[in-house]
């Protein structure tokens, strides 16, 4: 560890002096006057002073610098049959034609907007466009359903909504329209227009707000990038807490900039005219930092892959982009590999392809199991790379940096904390514990730049979320440990947050839908684990007393309620009616032990507990495999 040491230690000690040399990888139409500025804590802001544009660093930039007929952007998607490419100077004329287009609506530095849309390049331009501006995009997950879009428009209150005609689920056409059209009536917050890409596999109906893509970009003039100040908000990402109210995670310009083009060099490897792959969505943060603006910061080339790992057409799906495009690096959930391991065990269809450029295989958004990272590193024969962040800090906490250094992997560990970020493993009193022992994993303020500095328009809810449990640490909401060589070990979310292949969903969320139903007096929604995608939400329910309705038609109607409203990928992988929940003798229900037997651990009787019959009466069907209402 001689080099990863000596970063990592010079950019705890010395974090200005670290983060102002990496902020020369940027233009700059200022330089900042202060790197950190650390005035306000717990609150602090980098860069201060600096004015910059992340979309003349993400395109004009690589333009005017000799790249401009390289890729910048590869679309491939196979649910529809359309491969484009765009090169540095195309993307540029179209984003700075679609800045064009929102300035023409009125659209202007710090005004937002709302971006719901599949995986297609309109969506990156629209975020792009939004950059060139000053304008903040917040982009909305397509899967999501109306009413998670409505409480999103509420909070951000965007001017605007861009949009398409549909998203492709494989053979599944999914309108949008209908979709936003229900998230405008149930929000209180209207937007102006809607702007509209119409697909050929729907037609969206238009009304007299919505306004059609194509017809507005073929009249629309370029727009040139507006320098705006590195605090400036870039976009608010929206992400799951523990209530039915996402937290609007605010990313600023300057060192949300900084830190991805760092991160591509140094935790990635991978430099200009490369080609790095996130195989996510561009509604998740993974999408957000490396589909969109890292590999552009560096100048690379992205990949935008609209299909899903299997069954588009098959397991060998990745293998083909992968070598068709050449790709260096690729980036995905576990839950992919475990999708492609489930159907292709032995590699069959991968030998087919031509794999000599593919360098590395990057993993995250989930605990990666030892099962899945052995699978994959002797089927491809490259370093397989598990690394643990979240959307509120945009890159990566730990990591194997593989542009530095590379660690000996070990099985189940993300490896080591990046540059930048001081993590420490918390009791419930606030004191570091040894190595080997769990406990809450925090990070020291204050975070590297990238980092968020607050949610969007709630400082309040951002230190009572993250930095009240313990003055001077940002709570992960992880729990893990380290060894003794200072290897972290992520082992789980601590809050009512899980992980459904690759998805941050709240549990609370699902617990309020299913509380909202009359016949429900008390419910409880946990997290169990699922061979395909890490973790899956089962709930119960206790009716109300009086309330005789069928168990197996309430519980399909509550699951389906669920889909509606938040979406099909929070769908319950099973619901029981039940006479009581287990809780404390104060009254609090006993989620961890619930989920503790579900996941096949002898849980022992909590000492705290109310009545210790009625945990003994769902034993049986909270086991796995155990007898239930839905599957
Ligand atoms: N728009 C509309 N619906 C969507 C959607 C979208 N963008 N994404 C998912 N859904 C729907 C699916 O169609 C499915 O609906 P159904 O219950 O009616 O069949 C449901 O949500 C669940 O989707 P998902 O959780 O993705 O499960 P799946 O069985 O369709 O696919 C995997 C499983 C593992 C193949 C898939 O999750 C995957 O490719 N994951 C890759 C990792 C990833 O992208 N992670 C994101 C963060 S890095
Ligand atoms: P998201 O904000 O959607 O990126 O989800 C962040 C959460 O995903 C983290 O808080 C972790 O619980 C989980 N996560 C992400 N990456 C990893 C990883 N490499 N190992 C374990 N858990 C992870």
């Amino acid at each position: 560890m001689g080099r990863y040491k000596d970063v990592f230690r010079r950019s705890l000690t010395d974090p200005t002096g670290f983060w102002a040399e990496a902020a020369s990888a940027i233009d700059w139409y200022t330089e900042p006057e202060t790197i950190l500025d650390d005035s306000n804590p717990p609150f602090y802001r980098w860069f201060l002073g600096g004015t910059l544009n992340t979309c003349h660093n993400a395109l004009d930039r690589h333009v005017e610098g000799g790249r401009a007929d390289q890729k910048a952007l590869i679309y491939d998607s196979p649910v529809t049959g359309v491969k484009r490419t765009y090169t540095y100077r195309e993307l540029r004329d179209e984003t700075a034609r679609f800045a064009g287009v929102l300035h023409g609506l009125g659209i202007a530095r710090g005004d937002r907007v709302v971006i719901y849309m599949p995986m297609i390049p309109e969506a990156v331009v629209a975020m792009l466009a939004c950059a060139r501006l000053g304008a903040v995009h917040s982009v909305v997950f397509g899967g999501f359903a109306a009413h998670e879009l409505a409480v999103r428009i509420d909070d951000a209150k965007p001017r605007l909504i861009v949009s398409a005609s549909c998203g492709i689920e494989v053979t599944r056409v999914i309108e949008y329209k209908p979709i936003i059209d229900k998230a405008i009536e149930e929000a209180e917050h209207k937007p102006e227009h809607t702007v509209i890409v119409q697909r050929p596999q729907a037609a969206a109906g238009m009304a007299e707000r919505d306004l059609d893509w194509h017809e507005l970009m073929a009249h629309a003039q370029p727009h040139e990038c507006v320098p705006v100040a590195a605090t400036d908000p870039l976009y608010i990402l929206y992400t799951s807490g523990t209530t039915g109210k996402p937290k609007g995670v605010v990313r600023d310009n300057g060192g949300h900039a900084v830190a991805l083009a760092w991160s591509m060099r140094n935790v990635y490897d991978t430099h200009a005219g490369e080609v790095f792959w996130a195989a996510s969505d561009i509604g998740w943060v993974v999408g957000h930092s490396y589909i969109v603006y890292a590999p552009l910061l560096a100048g690379c080339t992205t990949v935008l892959y609209e299909g899903k790992p299997v069954g588009t057409p098959d397991a060998g799906a990745f293998w083909r982009v992968a070598e068709e495009h050449r790709v260096k690096t690729l980036f995905t959930a576990p839950t992919g590999f475990r999708a492609i391991r489930k159907e292709d065990p032995n590699g069959k269809l991968m030998v087919r392809y031509d794999l000599a450029g593919f360098r590395y295989l990057f993993l995250a958004g989930e605990r990666l199991d030892p099962e899945t990272y052995r699978w994959a590193g002797q089927l491809l024969g490259v370093p397989v790379v598990d690394h643990w962040w979240q959307t509120e800090t945009g890159w990566a906490i730990a990591a194997d940096p593989m542009g530095l250094e590379k660690l000996p992997t070990r099985p189940g560990s993300p490896t080591m904390p990046v540059p930048g970020y001081d993590v420490r493993i918390f009791d419930d009193e606030g004191n570091e514990v040894p190595p080997g022992q769990t406990g809450q994993i925090v990070i020291r303020l204050p975070m590297p730049p990238g980092c968020l500095p607050t949610l969007w328009h709630n400082d309040e809810g951002y230190a009572n979320a993250y930095l009240s449990r313990y003055p001077g640490y940002y709570l992960t909401g992880d729990g893990g440990f380290r060894d003794a060589d200072g290897y972290l070990y992520v082992m789980g979310r601590t809050d009512d947050v899980i992980n459904v292949a690759g998805h941050r969903l709240s549990t609370g969320e699902m617990e309020e839908v299913l509380a909202s139903h009359p016949a429900v007096a008390e419910c409880a929604v946990f997290g169990v684990n699922d061979e395909l995608k890490g973790e899956v939400p089962r709930g119960f329910v206790v009716l109300k007393a009086g309330v005789t309705a069928d168990p197996d038609a309430l519980a399909a109607e509550l699951a389906q309620m669920i889909r509606m409203r938040i979406g099909a990928i929070a769908t319950l992988s099973r619901l029981d009616v039940v006479p009581g929940l287990p809780k404390t003798r104060s009254g609090k229900i006993l989620r961890k032990t619930m989920r503790g037997i579900a996941n096949g651990r002898d849980e022992p009787v909590p000492s705290t507990i109310d009545d210790a019959a009625v945990l003994d009466g769902l034993r049986p069907i909270l086991r796995p495999n155990g007898p239930g209402r839905l599957s």
